[in-house]
């Protein structure tokens, strides 16, 4: 846990910045259900706090972005509730994303888009093709993203290699698993946070985190600004980073 002391300003060292946060945004639900409005407007808080976060990071020169929007275990939610988190990410792909590209700002997905409703895989290709040209910041969504799941077809993918002899078992090393992940090409993410109160990783870059510092706050994703996001990275900045090593 960490603690800001009254008073005590937070420097952030603009050179020693994460180049990659992974953000679980949860609480949205509890966020509506104190102030007793339904989930879905807790949805809605929550994505409008996405925005905030992206423009954000990318003022602070934040290179990659990677949030939890829909897990692979989210569809044991009610119909009415993904239904709603489903119409929210179209909205969110025709406006926000819109306005990002913009701002010279990069989308690309990684789950397993094929259980997605089929306008959403068009829309979802059609940003991915409009900004893969733009290099201000990335911000990588996981939609029906499970870490297991990701493994699974990750083995899939190699053990398809191995059965053309395109590949020998001997060959298979880490960066061969970390080339058919779906963050190829991506540094691993080095902070992972996580609102809410809840200190659970929930099925999520369980490959990447290996080496990630953790931040979590009791602040609902909803709420999570500017000021949350600056405290997450000084906490970041504060942490001796060892690696195995001494
Ligand atoms: C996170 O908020 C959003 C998704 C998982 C889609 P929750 O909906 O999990 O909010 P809580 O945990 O019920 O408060
Ligand atoms: C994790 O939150 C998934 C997302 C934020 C999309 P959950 O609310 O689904 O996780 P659990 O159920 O508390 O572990
Ligand atoms: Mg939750």
């Amino acid at each position: 846990m960490f603690f800001q002391k009254k008073g005590e300003a937070l420097t952030i060292d603009p050179l020693r910045l994460p180049k990659h946060i992974a953000i679980i945004m949860d609480g949205n639900g509890r966020w509506a259900a104190k102030r007793a409005v339904p989930r879905k407007a807790g949805h809605k808080a929550g994505a409008e706090a996405l925005e905030r976060v992206i423009t954000e990071a990318k003022k602070l020169g934040i290179e990659h972005v990677t949030v939890y929007a829909f897990s692979t275990e989210n569809w044991k939610r009610s119909d009415e509730e993904v239904a709603a988190i489903m119409d929210l990410l179209r909205q969110y792909l025709k406006n926000s994303f819109q306005r990002f590209l913009k701002d010279n700002v990069r989308m690309q997905v990684i789950g397993d888009t094929t259980r997605l409703d089929k306008d959403i895989q068009d829309q979802i290709q059609e940003i991915e093709e409009k900004s893969k040209t733009k290099n201000g910041m990335t911000v990588h969504i996981a939609l029906n993203y499970g870490g297991r799941d990701e493994l699974c077809r990750c083995v899939q993918k190699i053990a398809r290699k191995v059965a053309n002899e395109q590949l020998t078992p001997n060959e298979i090393t880490e960066e061969t698993i970390g080339s058919f992940l779906d963050t190829a090409g991506v540094p691993d993410p080095e902070l992972v946070i996580r609102t809410s109160g809840e200190k659970r990783i929930s099925n999520f870059l369980l490959w990447q985190v290996a080496y990630a510092e953790f931040y979590f706050t009791d602040v609902l994703w909803p709420d999570f600004g500017k000021k949350d996001l600056e405290k997450a990275i000084y906490y970041f900045q504060n942490r001796e980073r060892r690696f195995g090593g001494r």
